[in-house]
C-alpha cells in the first residue's frame, strides 16, 4: 500500500490519500511528481472522488507545504462576492466596504490557492483568473497597487470543462491555460482495489470520531462494499460507513447496518450468518420497504403478494 507518506507536522489523518489500486498509485506518483514544481494544476473527477484530498496532498508534499493553503469554493459563494473574496478591496471600493480587506490570493503567499468548481464562474471572473494564470498578478477592488502572486492555482472540477467551452459557458484560452498539467481521478468502481482499504479506513476513523472502540467488518458487508457501484465515490463510501459505525451494536458492521440498497441485489446475498426461512423473509419484507419508502402497495407488487398479506407479515414481524 502506498500513502503520502512525506506530511508535514501535523498534517491531520484527513490529508491521506489512500492508493492501493494500480490506476491510484499511479495519480499518486503523478501528485508526487507535480508537487514540486510549481506548475498550475487542474483536478478533475466526479464528485466525491476525492479532488479536494488530493489537493491537500499535492500541497503537503509540495516545497510550499509551510506556506498557507487557502480554497475558495466558487460554486458556494454568490457570484459577485467571489470577486472581492479572491482579490480582496480598498476601504470604500463599493458600498459596505468600511475597510481594506485583504483576498485569499493575498493571504496565500507563497502557498497554494485552490478553485474549488472553478466552472462555476461567471464569464468576467474567468477573464479575471486568466490574467492571474497569465501574468500573476492581481490588484485589490478599488485599488491600483498591483500585488504580484507566489502563490501555486490548482483548479478543480467535476464539470465537463469540454462541453462547458463548447457552449461557451467556459473561456476556452483558460481551459488551456488550466489544462497544462491536468490530473483525472477516475471513479471508486474503476479502482476497486481501493474499496476496502478505503472502507477499513474510514471504520477506523469514524469509530474515533464518534468514540467507539474499533470496529470489524463481516464477511458479507465486504462482499457487499466490493462489488457495489458508489456513483458517489468516496463520500458515499464515508456517509455508508459513518451510518453503519452509528448504527452498529455489537463489535461488527453486519449487512444489516448497511442500506438496502446495498446488500439487495439477490435474496439472500450478503447474509452474516444463514438465517431461518422466517428470518429471512423478515429482513427482506425490511428491505423491500426501505426501497419502496414505506410505500406498501409497491413494496407488495415487489414481493409478489396481496398488500393484506404484506400488512399481516409486517405486523407478526413488527416491521411498522
Ligand atoms: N483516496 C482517498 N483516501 C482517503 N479518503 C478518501 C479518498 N478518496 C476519497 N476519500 C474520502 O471521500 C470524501 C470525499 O472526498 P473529497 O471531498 O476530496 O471529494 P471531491 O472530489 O472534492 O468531491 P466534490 O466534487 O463533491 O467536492 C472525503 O471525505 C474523503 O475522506
Ligand atoms: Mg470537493
Amino acid at each position: 500500500m502506498q500513502a503520502a507518506d512525506k506530511l508535514a507536522p501535523g498534517a491531520s489523518m484527513a490529508s491521506l490519500w489512500l492508493a492501493v489500486d494500480p490506476v491510484s498509485q499511479r495519480i499518486l506518483d503523478m501528485a508526487r511528481k507535480v508537487a514540486a514544481t510549481s506548475s498550475t494544476l487542474l483536478l478533475r473527477g466526479e464528485s466525491g472522488t476525492g479532488k479536494d484530498l488530493l489537493a491537500q496532498v499535492i500541497h503537503y508534499l509540495s516545497p510550499a507545504r509551510e506556506e498557507p493553503y487557502v480554497k475558495i469554493d466558487c460554486a458556494s459563494l454568490p457570484p459577485e462576492l467571489v470577486e472581492s473574496e479572491l482579490f480582496g478591496h480598498e476601504r470604500g471600493a463599493f458600498t459596505g466596504a468600511a475597510s481594506q480587506k485583504r483576498g485569499r490570493l493575498e493571504m496565500a503567499g507563497a502557498g497554494t490557492i485552490v478553485l474549488d468548481e472553478v466552472a462555476a464562474l461567471t464569464l468576467p471572473m474567468q477573464a479575471k483568473i486568466l490574467r492571474v494564470v497569465e501574468e500573476k498578478k492581481f490588484e485589490r477592488l478599488g485599488g491600483n497597487v498591483t500585488l504580484k502572486i507566489e502563490s501555486r492555482l490548482i483548479a478543480l472540477t467535476h464539470a465537463d470543462l469540454e462541453a462547458a467551452v463548447r457552449q461557451r459557458a467556459f473561456r476556452e484560452d483558460l481551459y488551456y491555460r488550466l489544462n497544462v498539467v491536468p490530473i483525472e481521478i477516475p471513479p471508486l468502481r474503476q479502482r476497486r482495489a481501493d474499496i476496502l482499504p478505503l472502507a477499513l479506513h474510514l471504520t477506523e476513523k469514524l469509530c474515533g470520531l464518534h468514540h467507539r472502540p474499533l470496529l470489524q467488518m463481516s464477511a458479507p458487508v465486504r462482499k457487499a462494499l466490493e462489488v457495489y457501484d458508489f456513483p458517489g465515490n468516496g463520500r458515499e463510501l464515508r456517509n455508508i460507513i459513518e451510518r453503519a459505525v452509528l448504527m452498529a451494536v455489537g463489535d461488527e458492521i453486519l449487512t444489516t447496518h448497511l442500506p438496502a440498497h446495498l446488500a439487495e441485489a439477490r435474496p439472500g446475498a450478503g447474509l452474516d450468518r444463514l438465517l431461518s426461512l422466517e428470518d429471512m423473509e423478515q429482513q427482506y419484507i425490511s428491505e423491500v420497504l426501505d426501497h419502496t419508502h414505506g410505500r406498501k402497495s409497491r413494496a407488495a407488487k415487489i414481493l409478489g403478494i396481496s398488500r393484506k398479506t404484506l400488512l399481516e407479515k409486517r405486523k407478526r414481524y413488527g416491521l411498522d
